[in-house]
């Protein structure tokens, strides 16, 4: 598998870019709109031919770049059925997104969201903001429920194998990926605590709204793009 894991420095977000080594076919996970120019060229450049644009969430902090990148491109736009109304395919728990020979397979993780989905291919699991490094996405807009965050992190996320490796939607701190192992013992919100304390740690919490909340959630709805689109 070809992977690379690209930054957008404004709004620390990850994108990734996963393609067939042998049918060229790729996808990216949560591109970026003022990076749309960037990835395509890494496309291209890479010999490859985007045809699928998957999206954690629905995002707060930015922009997508999916609309674009559906239009230029042509590629499928996938993402959970409780998101945006704009994407081509909507999927759920176990569903499984064909990339030529690869496999992405589907879990459902709410409670940053109640749209969040996690990606897993070939050991490494995209975790959009439900797991971050060393912390959790937060839980208190977008139908965000702490309780529902926690179940979809154990149940879900670290019942996978220690070594599967995290790429998380952002990173504020630096870091570039970790593992289930490592987040199980050193998450500072979820190892050692339990299911109420992380309850109270995140109602506790008193963060300002994302700068981007008004612009981004209305505009990732319509996958980036002024209005929503019909189905393809
Ligand atoms: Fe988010």
């Amino acid at each position: 598998m070809l992977f690379r894991q690209l930054f957008d420095a404004e709004t620390s977000t990850y994108t990734y870019l996963l393609a067939d080594e042998a049918t060229r076919e790729a996808a990216l996970i949560d591109p970026v709109l003022e990076q749309v120019e960037r990835d395509l060229r890494l496309v291209e450049e890479l010999g490859l031919k985007l045809t699928r644009v998957l999206e954690t969430h629905v995002h707060a902090d930015h922009v997508t770049g999916a609309g674009v990148l559906r239009e230029r491109t042509g590629a499928t736009v996938v993402a959970s059925a409780r998101g945006a109304p704009c994407v081509s395919r909507k999927v759920g728990h176990g569903d499984v997104v064909r990339l030529g020979g690869l496999e992405l397979h589907v879990l459902e993780t709410p409670g940053h969201t109640d749209d969040s989905l996690s990606y897993l291919c070939e050991g490494r699991l995209f975790t959009g903001d439900a797991l971050l490094i060393r912390g959790t996405g937060r839980t208190d807009f977008q139908n965000g429920d702490a309780g529902q965050l926690h179940d979809s992190i154990t149940r879900h996320l670290f019942t996978l194998p220690e070594e599967t490796a995290v790429y998380p939607g952002h990173d504020y701190a630096g870091h570039a990926m970790s593992t289930i192992g490592e987040e199980k013992r050193h998450n500072p919100r979820l190892a050692r605590r339990t299911r109420e304390s992380f309850i109270a740690f995140m109602k506790g919490r008193q963060l300002p709204p994302p700068k981007k909340l008004d612009v981004a959630v209305p505009a990732n709805r319509a996958c980036g793009l002024g209005k929503p689109l019909l189905q393809t």
